[in-house]
């Protein structure tokens, strides 16, 4: 077969649009805009047909008529387009007046255009994906060759948009999923903001009060030397767990994340812990800013827990906190040099089970590594940038 120059011309341009993103609006539109060229047409219309198959939706146009775009839709069997979409077959129609499948829709400015041909995009099993509707301004149309023109490229354009509409499909989906991790995470930060009001005004003042009895009591004269010694423990356990209670309370690495940032957060928790060292070594690069607030704000809390967990049950003073940025994930390591415990003893505490349990929402790895003796090394791994399938729009030339 051998091409006229304006047929290879048309196919180069089809190659691009082919070649082009896979975000579906976008593609719709060069569609629309390479149809009107290739036909020499006044106005093409891309309608998709939508996921329950129940109606058509206008997905792009040619100027001004873009502007109408996911505004207009149609009934399957509705309209020449409907009618199209339903059938399966091409609409030729020199005068649409007297076609009575046309139907008029003010905002299309159907009174302009005379001529059109509508034909269906139909995928490799023959399901119709949507209907190419041109209209010319002139007359003198070659309606059989514009036909045959049509369908080529609908046929091309078919696979394009079912791949599109694919995409789109993943990207709602990925979309859903950032939605339902966000609340969970929000329900979980409100339990805790209740939880620490609940625990500032109730236990705190009462342990509080306790404390002071104390003093007063061991002030007292005429206790023995045992009793004045076992007050002093009471005394010391009671002052200890009043900044415990602060600690969790004061939550002011959260402030700092909603204000400066994640690696001021991570300073901030990092530098809060009384008489217990963590050394940061940070060999993140810029990626890291690009964090998500939901996930920024879950890795946060792992870390917290992770480092509470070091601080309580390590017996040591110290641990080590690193955070770097590999392949787009930010992989954050939390180790302690102490006692260690044994993974597989069963527990009843919610701490690690809750580090757990927010990795997965954010959609992370978390590993655990100890042994009684050979101290605890926690190993996160999160993706930086967001799993919504970006539409490329800024590179569009
Ligand atoms: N870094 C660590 N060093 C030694 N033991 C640890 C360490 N981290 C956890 N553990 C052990 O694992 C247990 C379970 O930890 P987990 O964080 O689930 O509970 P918890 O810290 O005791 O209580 P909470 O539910 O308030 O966090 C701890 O009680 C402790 O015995
Ligand atoms: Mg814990």
């Amino acid at each position: 077969m051998i091409l006229e120059p304006e047929e290879l011309i048309l196919y180069r341009k089809l190659a691009g649009v082919l070649a082009e993103s896979l975000q579906l609006d976008r593609l719709a539109a060069r569609s629309a805009q390479l149809v009107v060229e290739a036909v020499g047409a006044s106005v093409c219309f891309v309608h998709l047909v939508n996921y329950e198959a129940t109606r058509i939706e206008l997905v792009g146009a040619t100027p001004p008529f873009d502007t109408y775009r996911r505004r207009v839709s149609l009934g399957l069997g509705d309209g020449i387009a409907g009618w199209v979409a339903q059938t399966g077959q091409v609409a030729v129609v020199p005068d649409k007046w007297s076609d009575h499948r046309y139907r008029y829709l003010p905002e299309l400015q159907g009174e302009r255009f005379r001529t059109l041909i509508s034909v269906p995009m139909l995928n490799p099993s023959g399901t119709v994906v949507g209907v190419l509707n041109v209209h010319w301004q002139r007359d003198d149309v070659d309606l059989d060759h514009h036909q045959e023109v049509l369908t080529t490229v609908a046929s091309f354009l078919a696979g394009a948009f079912d791949h599109a509409i694919l995409v789109d499909k993943l990207a709602a989906h990925e979309r859903a999923l950032e939605g339902f991790a966000q609340q969970l995470i929000d329900a979980q930060e409100a339990e805790r903001r209740r939880i620490q009001l609940d625990l500032h005004d109730g236990v705190l003042q009462q342990v509080h009060a306790a404390y002071y009895r104390l003093e007063a009591v061991k002030a007292a004269r005429g206790l023995d030397e045992n009793e004045a010694r076992d007050l002093r423990v009471a005394s010391d356990l009671l002052r200890a767990s009043t900044q415990a209670m602060r600690h969790l309370i004061q939550d002011s690495a959260r402030q700092v994340l909603d204000e400066f940032g994640f690696l001021e957060a991570v300073d901030t928790l990092a530098n809060s812990y009384p008489d217990f060292t963590v050394a940061v070594e940070d060999r993140t690069n810029m990626l890291v800013n690009t964090l998500e607030a939901t996930r920024a704000l879950a890795t946060l809390r792992i870390i917290q827990e992770a480092l509470n967990n070091a601080w309580k049950h390590a017996g040591t003073a110290r641990c080590e906190l690193r955070l770097a940025t590999i392949g787009g994930d930010l992989v954050v390591v939390i180790r302690d040099r102490g006692d260690g415990f044994d993974l597989a003893t069963p527990t009843t505490t919610i701490g690690i089970g809750g580090m757990r349990e927010r990795a997965r929402i954010i959609g992370g790895n978390l590993e655990l590594f100890s042994s009684p003796g050979e101290g605890t090394l926690v190993r996160l791994r999160v993706p930086v940038t967001p799993a919504v399938i970006e539409d490329g729009a800024s590179t569009e030339s």
